[in-house]
């Protein structure tokens, strides 16, 4: 093992650079060459190689987003696509690949070292939605970000005496609902894992009035439903006495400098990874259980989508 190279895809997550930084300069230390690939697979398809040096990573730790970009490629799930991009990658010599991203990525990757090509994954995505691994690398600063957002919204509702209806990014997963919105204080979570009707969410809130409560916050993940279809339906059925908002975070969820965990755990995943490219494994991915790193197959962590923790879905329910 001599060269490798590292690439982010799917949608960006905070604390994806800071992997990034490890990879290099793990991969440095033990004497390798390091490229990043600009874009994803749709720069590898590009051939957008950059040799990276201990510098170039200079301050990485702390910036949002993907300095060595990120980028969506259908093409990966063609048959063409893992072919193409693993003859690209033999041609350049590049004896082993890290690619950070989510469930897409790893779709991806797995078809690529099918191809002969040494591969090892990081999770790096704000839904926490991977198979394998308790947390993914951006969740917690998602999370921060979200209950931050929550708490604001929280002012000016209980100032006009509004419902708030909070649309949560997680295509497939209510991870970032819940602890954003557990977090947060959001009085209804609703996520995809759970199956719900807006009934319920208005049962809660003619409970809440006839508590007293003046202000309602509604969190549904964007798996559940659409937080302007919830307010149509909420309109439709009340008779003006409630004055309802939506509020979309949207991309936001996914910016800002990672929290430390999140630069601590993609620290440690990326020189994780390249120990095991170092050690001869492949088509793994580096996840975390209990706290520790552990290495789970690609196909198993593509294999679906993790679900929520059902019991922490009931502590939102009881203090919220
Ligand atoms: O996978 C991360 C995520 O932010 C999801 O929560 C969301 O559904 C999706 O990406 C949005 O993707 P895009 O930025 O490509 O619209």
């Amino acid at each position: 093992m001599q060269r490798i190279a590292v690439l982010t895809s799917g949608g960006d997550a905070p604390g994806m650079n800071a992997a990034v930084r490890a990879v290099v300069r793990c991969g440095l230390k033990a004497g390798l060459t390091v490229f990043a690939i600009r874009r994803g697979f749709e720069g590898l398809l590009e051939g957008r190689f950059e040799e990276l040096s201990d510098y170039s990573v200079s301050g990485l730790m702390y910036a949002g987003g993907s300095a060595i970009e990120c980028a969506r490629c259908p093409e990966m799930l063609e048959p063409h696509g893992p072919e193409a991009a693993a003859d690209i990658l033999k041609r350049r010599e590049i004896d082993g690949l890290i690619t950070i991203g989510g469930d897409g990525t790893f779709r991806g990757a797995l078809k690529i070292a099918e191809c002969g090509i040494p591969i090892i994954g990081i999770p790096g995505t704000i839904d926490n939605d991977i198979p394998g691994t308790e947390r993914t690398i951006g969740f917690d600063t998602a999370c921060d970000t979200l209950s931050w957002v929550i708490q604001r919204l929280r002012d000016t509702a209980e100032a006009h005496h509004r419902t708030f209806i909070v649309e949560a990014m997680g295509r497939h997963s209510g991870w970032l609902a819940l602890y954003g919105g557990l977090a947060g204080g959001a009085d209804v979570i609703l996520v995809p894992e759970v199956p719900w009707k807006p009934e319920d969410a208005l049962a809660t809130i003619r409970r809440r009035m006839r508590e007293g409560r003046t202000f309602h916050l509604i969190l549904i993940a964007e798996g559940a439903g659409r937080a302007i279809d919830l307010v149509s339906w909420l309109q439709e059925h009340t008779s003006g006495e409630l004055e309802i908002r939506a509020s979309i975070p949207g991309h936001i969820q996914r910016g800002g400098s990672p929290t430390t965990l999140d630069r601590i755990l993609a620290s440690r995943m990326g020189q994780h990874a390249v120990s095991a490219l170092l050690e001869g494994r492949t088509s793994i991915m580096i996840g975390e259980a209990c706290g520790r790193l552990v290495e789970v197959s690609l196909a198993e962590a593509t294999d679906g989508c993790r679900m929520i923790d059902h019991e922490l879905y009931q502590l939102a329910l009881t203090v919220g």
